[in-house]
This record gives C-alpha cells, structure tokens and sequence, in this order.
C-alpha cells in the first residue's frame, strides 16, 4: 500500500458526521482552580489507595470478567439481585453500551440543554436523536418526552448543566406514559437528589445509572453502573466487552462503596459548599437554578445589572485569564447567558468570588 493512502472513503457514513464529545480543559500544571469538569475537590476514601496497591502484583492477570464483587456490593446497597447491576469503565461506557443494544440505527431522545455525550453516542450507533427542549422553568417535559417514539430516551437527574431535580412522582408519570425505555442518568444523584433506583422493582422500562467519578471522587479510575431489570442487563452484557473494568479499577471502586461513611461526608461537604455559594450569588442578585448537584448554573451580571451572553462569556474569559476555569455553553438561548460553575473547596469558592470582584472592578474602569 502506498503512502498516499486515503482512508476518507472508507469511513462509516454516521461516523463521518460525528462531532466528537468535547470534554472540558484539563490542565497540566497544578496551579488553576478547577471549576470546569464537576470533579470532586476532595480525595477518595484512603481505602481505595490501599486497595488498589494491593493489586499492584497481580497486574499480569486479566481482571474478572464481570466484576462480580462489585456488582454484588452495588446490588446490596439498592436491594436489587445482582443480575440487576452491570459495571462500565465509567457511565459514559454505560450510555454507550445501552445505545448500541437498543438504538443502533433507530431513535432515541433526550432534553435540551443536557449532557453532551447522548449525541455522540447516538451518532456512532448510526442513530437519530429527537430533541425534546426544556422552557426556562427547567420542569420536566413530560408528555412532550413521552411521546416521542424514541426506543430509548436520556433523562440527566438532576439534570446537568443546571442542577435542577425532578421528583420521583414525575418519573414515575412518565414510565408510566412512555413506550421505550427511561434511562435515568444519575451522575450527579448524590448531592441532594432522589434517585429512581428504588422504581426498578415496579418498572421493566427504566435504567438507571450512576458514577463514581463524582460522589466517590474517583473520575481517574473510569467505574459505573446500571440498575435495571435482569432482562435488560443481560442485553447489556451481551454487547460489553469482556474486560471492560480494569482490576484496579474494581478493587477501587469496591473500597469506596464499602466506605459509607467518608461517601457520606464527601457528599455533605460539597452540599455545605454549595449551599453558601448558592447564598453568595443571591447577594449578588445573579439568578441561579436551584441545584441538587455538585455544580450551580448561574446568570452573571455586570456592574450595570446587564445578563447575556456577551456578559457571561467576558466573566468566563476573565476568570480564565486569572487560571480560573469555569464553563460556558454558548450553543443554546437557554444556556448562552450562564456559567455553570463546579463546586470546590470552601477556598477554591472563595477565589472563584475574589475573580467576581476583579471582574466587576475591571468593568468599572473600562
Ligand atoms: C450527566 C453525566 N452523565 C455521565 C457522565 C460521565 O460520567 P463517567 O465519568 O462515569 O463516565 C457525566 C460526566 O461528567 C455527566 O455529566
């Protein structure tokens, strides 16, 4: 074969359309306040480390195929069997698995704005994606969702990027109107949230899954779930690739699921943190959803009151100027004017509002 060779016309036409997911800026050097990718601030529990360290030796072995230890812990703290739980490397690995079994080249949905991977994955399988649109109230669509005819629709509770819950009542509604599946994206679920994992029993059409990239501080190791009835999982473990959880990442993750009290704290910690941001940018009198996640969205203003997109991209351009890094979405009306802003340390909190202040005192002198 020839150098010359062009791989173009070869390339899978759906593939060929994809924008790649673009996650958020991960600097190299340490010296930035990170508030731009909902990572927990805070380390995970000391038992991972060791557990992990003990599996150093054994790197020469494939890892258990299912991750049967952890899915047996995952299954005892919802009180499912564990033919109900399957373990991804992350949910992101979850959602794609999900779409391959059940999408391929039909439909699925999701809400507008919500998490950014839903359309790369859909776009890989080959699949469309309907788009149902939140009004600013941010209230759950629910006979928009329900009737679309989505084999699969994506639900992020709460939802991401604004933070915002549904209730368990208008989930249930809409299992009970909808003919495909709910997948419940619960990534964010553990920072104030109700989580429908407690629906799985009475509802055949719902999936829910979880992280512990966020709650557990462990984003780097690459571990979820999903909680949905046997028939489904089975499905799902049909498309899984055999060894898709790395041995340390299933001792890891099995270290921190045990260690129930440190999750707890962590949680509360970051809830505590939030709450007082929350109170801050109120005395700002800048409007924020009100979250149950582990990030706010929130509508800068200038000195002169204004909000807009223009506003809000001058703050997040500020911020960055000083290695503050927050995110902005400037794809919707809806999420044009915000930032949304991961919640830190109570320090990193205060550098992030020291960053207000410089920006409001620049905007002064200009
Ligand atoms: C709504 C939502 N779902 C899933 C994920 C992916 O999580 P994981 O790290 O488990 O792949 C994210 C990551 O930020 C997210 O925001």
């Amino acid at each position: 074969m020839s150098n010359d060779f062009d791989p173009e016309p070869l390339i899978v036409s759906w593939v060929d359309k994809i924008s790649p997911y673009i996650p958020g800026e991960q600097p190299q050097t340490k010296d930035w306040v990170k508030l731009n990718t909902n990572e927990n601030p805070y380390p995970s529990s000391p038992k991972v480390k060791k557990a992990i360290q003990e599996q150093l030796g054994k790197l020469r072995l494939y890892p258990e195929p299912q991750s049967k230890s952890l899915r047996q812990a995952i299954a005892e703290k919802f009180h499912l069997s564990t033919s109900e739980v399957i373990i991804g490397n992350g949910s992101d690995n979850i959602l794609d698995m999900i779409t391959r079994s059940f999408v391929g080249l039909g439909q699925a949905g999701h809400t507008v704005p919500s998490y950014s991977l839903y359309p790369v994955v859909v776009g890989l399988s080959g699949g469309d994606l309907i788009n149902i649109p939140f009004d600013k109230s941010m209230d759950l669509p629910i006979e928009a969702i329900a009737k679309t005819p989505a084999s699969i629709f994506f639900l992020t509770n709460p939802n991401a990027p604004t933070g915002v819950g549904f209730s368990i009542e208008h989930i249930e509604e809409l299992l009970k109107k909808m003919q495909g599946i709910l997948v419940v994206d619960e990534a964010y679920i553990d920072f104030g949230g109700i989580s429908s994992a407690a629906l799985i029993p009475k509802y055949k059409n719902l999936i829910v899954v979880q992280t512990f990239s966020k709650a557990y501080s462990l984003a780097g190791l690459r571990v979820g779930y999903a909680l949905s009835h046997s028939s489904i999982i089975k499905v799902l473990d049909r498309v899984r690739d055999a060894y898709n959880v790395d041995r340390l990442a299933q001792v890891g993750a099995l270290a921190a699921i045990k260690d129930i009290s440190y999750w707890e704290k962590n949680c509360q910690r970051i809830i505590e943190t939030r709450l007082k941001v929350e109170a801050k940018l109120e005395g700002l009198d800048w409007f924020t959803y009100k979250s149950v996640s582990n990030f706010l969205f929130t509508q800068p203003k200038n000195n002169k009151g204004v909000t807009g997109s223009r506003v809000a991209k001058s703050l997040y351009e500020f911020l960055k100027s000083k290695r503050i890094l927050v995110r902005y979405f400037d794809a919707y009306a809806l999420t044009c004017s915000f930032l949304r802003v991961s919640i830190g340390t109570d320090n990193q909190m205060k550098n992030f509002f020291e960053g207000i202040e410089l920006w409001h005192n620049q905007e002064q002198q200009n």
